[in-house]
């Protein structure tokens, strides 16, 4: 663990640990002293797959589902991964345990190559760039509601692929944020796909009713977790996409995320929404927690003994 004690890291008691870190094809330091070469296909294109995951105690939640999906985002992509999987994981294992807090928030992407800009692939052999961030994170409250607005989704049909090209997501957030709301909720002609970085679902009369995997949508990690668990608990389940009108009309509407976890929204648009099956919607969000506990309750192998 000796060469995450980069310049820059707080000292502990004997040991020093950064509050973020950032990792470069194997290079690591404080996260906000890192630099990467400008000729990585990530800056030119946004050539590149990304991922990421709630930690607590130093252990990623769904670690084996994220990997499952940068398989697949790679594979979509026709993008080498830049060592085994086993070996990824690993490392970002090593980077969670490298920081100076346990609940954190770890992010990593694969970009296709460094290379001189040229829309096609690299010629011959190269080798794809893998980043690693860990940074502090602290939970959002599950018991509170927030407001969504609604933007056309402009994007292209590839959003069943998790690439860094996030520039329409960009600028769907932005118009959230400046109309003072959580998330803006994407709709093709009245047709909700899923929010700017989250899927979006409605409860109406006790079923649970959310898009179904299309390229219109990422495939949602906490998405498939929440649809095992209202399977489990009894609650039916419709794959079946919902219009804005539905979702003004819903008993509840809610979003998920792996950093917002279960999320209920309270107004579309500047209408009240949803606050008619409160008891469904507070079973989900308590079954989504346990299960992230239950999860994240082990140790992570590259702790020192005095963590
Ligand atoms: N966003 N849809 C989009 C467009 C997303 O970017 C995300 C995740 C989700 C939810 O997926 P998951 O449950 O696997 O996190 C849906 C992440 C958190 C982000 O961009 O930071």
């Amino acid at each position: 663990m000796d060469r995450h004690k980069a310049k820059g890291a707080r000292k502990g008691i004997g040991y020093a640990f950064m509050k973020s870190i950032g990792y470069y094809n194997g290079e690591t330091g404080p996260l906000e002293e890192m630099r990467v070469p400008m000729n990585d296909r990530a800056c030119y294109f946004g050539d590149g797959i990304y991922e990421a995951t709630t930690v607590r105690s130093f252990l990623p939640f769904a670690l084996e589902e994220h990997l499952d999906r940068m398989e697949s985002s790679a594979r979509l992509l026709r993008l080498p991964l830049p060592m085994e999987r086993e070996k990824i994981r690993e490392e970002l294992l090593r980077m969670c345990a490298s920081v100076e807090q346990g609940d954190s928030q770890l992010y990593w992407q694969i970009s296709r190559a460094t290379a001189m800009r040229s829309h096609a692939f690299p010629k011959g052999e190269y080798s794809s760039n893998l980043w690693i961030t860990v940074r502090p994170f602290r939970m959002r409250k599950v018991d509170e509601s927030y407001a969504l607005c609604s933007v056309p989704d402009t994007r292209y049909l590839h959003c069943n692929i998790k690439t860094i090209n996030l520039v329409p997501n960009v600028l769907a957030a932005q118009t959230a944020a400046e109309k003072g709301c959580e998330e803006a909720v994407f709709h093709r002609d009245g047709v909700v796909t899923e929010g700017s970085h989250t899927n979006m679902h409605i409860l109406k009369d006790g079923v649970l009713r959310t898009a179904p995997l299309s390229n219109w949508i990422l495939p949602g990690i906490t998405r498939a977790h929440l649809l095992t668990l209202a399977r489990e608990m009894g609650i039916p389940v419709r794959e079946e996409a919902f219009t804005l009108q539905e979702m003004q009309e819903a008993d509840e509407v809610f979003f998920t995320s792996s950093s917002a976890f279960c999320c209920r929204a309270c107004a579309l648009d500047g209408r009240p929404i949803g606050g008619r099956d409160e008891k469904t919607l507070k079973r989900l969000q308590e079954a989504y927690m346990q299960k992230f506990l239950k999860e994240t309750s082990g140790k992570n192998p590259y702790l020192g003994e005095s963590r």
